[in-house]
């Protein structure tokens, strides 16, 4: 066992931070040039240390978003990121500690929500964090891709170059973006770390009838080899918001129309983008994957809770049992009308990971139960809360 003590990152050790963290993510370079670019993106702000014999050991981070929930508002939530464990001090307990601190703070900040993107899958369930929202990989076939004569058309998409879009972006995505569940505010540290990728490649801005209302980021790779000179070149594309669908086909039209590229890739799509649909052969459009995307975590389950809308329908009490923050075990009541702590009797009984799952709509309450996922003690109770807890398909699309 290593004795370790977990406390706040101080100023003066960000740039040690940075590194260990780059190593235990594997990052390609590590040097002077990397910090002087990205340094200013790893503020020491809400950064908890593990420390041993005065070394540090292990990191977990966090920013202060806004996360929309089900009905609309958006409700304060922990991004939390640069989470990495010395490779030399593994398995000893280092990541259980950061994360519980980690846990406490959000909820001494008053943040019903913490979320994050995880690496792999088999970590966080044990803190509490449940899979929320899932994205799909999409690979289009250029040549083949030519869209259906009534597939929308949208307006003018000019290139801007990266100062521009350093200060269009931002209040862009602000008036577009964060609305749908799952999606989040975009702070300034946010941008600080994503600039320096925008100028590795393109965006390009989608104006309509009102104004700028879309954009995508996208870089390009090069594929022509001695073998294969035609290759062409894929398109990969890092961010793609739009305000309506007239945007968003202008968007992916612009792409579809890009010289000397044989394929068009797009990791982290939500699950229910209709770009198959607007082809003439939706098989040029290739779903590769659909992989997990934001993993959420009700830090303060009534707060939680309370700050979502519910379909009609008769209540139900939920049990949900918090090993982490015990403070969260108990019983609910969830109806469209209010959730209440209760001394009812349960209907369903399950993890604070899988409250999770369901919270934003991702998963169906009668589809979890037969998964022995949640444990049904009222018959009726999984058609009652898949009436309560069932919203539109929701999606992050924002890395961090
Ligand atoms: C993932 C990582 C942070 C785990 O740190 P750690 O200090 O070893 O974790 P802990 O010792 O607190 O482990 C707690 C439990 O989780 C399990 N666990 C931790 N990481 C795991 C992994 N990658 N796969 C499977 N199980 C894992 C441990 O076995 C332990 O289980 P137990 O309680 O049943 O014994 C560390 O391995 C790391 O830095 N990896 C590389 C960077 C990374 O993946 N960061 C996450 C970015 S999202």
């Amino acid at each position: 066992m290593t004795d370790f003590e977990v406390r706040p990152l101080a100023e003066g050790e960000r740039r040690e931070a940075f590194f260990m963290l780059g190593r235990a993510l594997h990052f390609p370079a590590l040097d002077d040039e990397t910090w002087e670019r990205r340094g200013a993106g790893f503020p020491a702000e809400r950064r908890f240390g593990a420390f041993a014999g005065g070394e540090l050991i292990g990191l977990a981070g966090s920013a202060a978003t806004e996360l929309a929930v089900p009905g609309g508002r958006a409700v304060p939530a922990a991004a939390v990121d640069g989470v990495g464990v010395r490779a030399d001090h593994t398995r000893r307990g280092v990541l259980t500690a950061l994360m519980g601190e980690q846990l406490r703070d959000c909820a001494r900040r008053g943040e019903p929500l913490a979320a994050l993107h995880a690496s792999e899958t088999a970590i966080y369930g044990r803190f509490g964090y449940g899979i929320a929202t899932r994205a799909k990989t999409l690979r289009i076939h250029r040549a083949r891709a030519a869209f259906r004569a009534d597939a929308p058309a949208g307006g003018r998409v000019r290139l801007v170059p990266p100062e521009e879009a350093e200060k269009v972006l931002p209040a862009l995505y602000h008036r577009i973006g964060p609305r749908r569940p799952g999606m989040i505010a975009r702070g300034a540290t946010w941008w600080r770390w994503t600039n320096p990728r925008l100028r590795e490649g393109m965006v390009a801005v989608h104006t309509g009838p009102d104004g700028d209302d879309g954009f995508v980021a996208y870089r390009s790779e090069n594929r022509q080899s001695f073998t294969e000179p035609e290759a062409g070149a894929a398109l990969v594309v890092r961010d793609l918001h739009a305000a309506n669908m007239a945007a968003r086909a202008a968007l992916w039209r612009f792409l579809l129309s890009v010289d000397l590229v044989a394929e068009v890739r797009a990791p982290n799509r939500p699950l229910d983008e209709p770009v198959g649909a607007m082809l003439a052969d939706p098989r040029a459009c290739e779903t590769i994957a659909v992989d997990d995307g934001l993993w959420l975590r009700l830090v303060d389950v009534q707060a939680a809770l309370s700050a979502r809308s519910y379909g009609t329908g008769a209540p139900v009490v939920l049990e949900v049992s918090d090993p982490v923050l015990p403070e969260n075990s108990g019983r609910y009541s969830v109806s469209a009308d209010a959730v209440t702590r209760t001394d009812a009797p349960a209907d369903l009984r399950l993890d604070v990971d899988v409250l999770a799952m369901l919270y934003l709509g991702d998963q169906r309450v009668s589809g979890l139960a037969e998964l022995n996922r949640i444990h049904v003690l009222t018959d009726d109770a999984p058609a009652r809360g898949d009436a309560l807890f069932g919203s539109g398909i929701p999606w992050c699309g924002t890395p961090f």
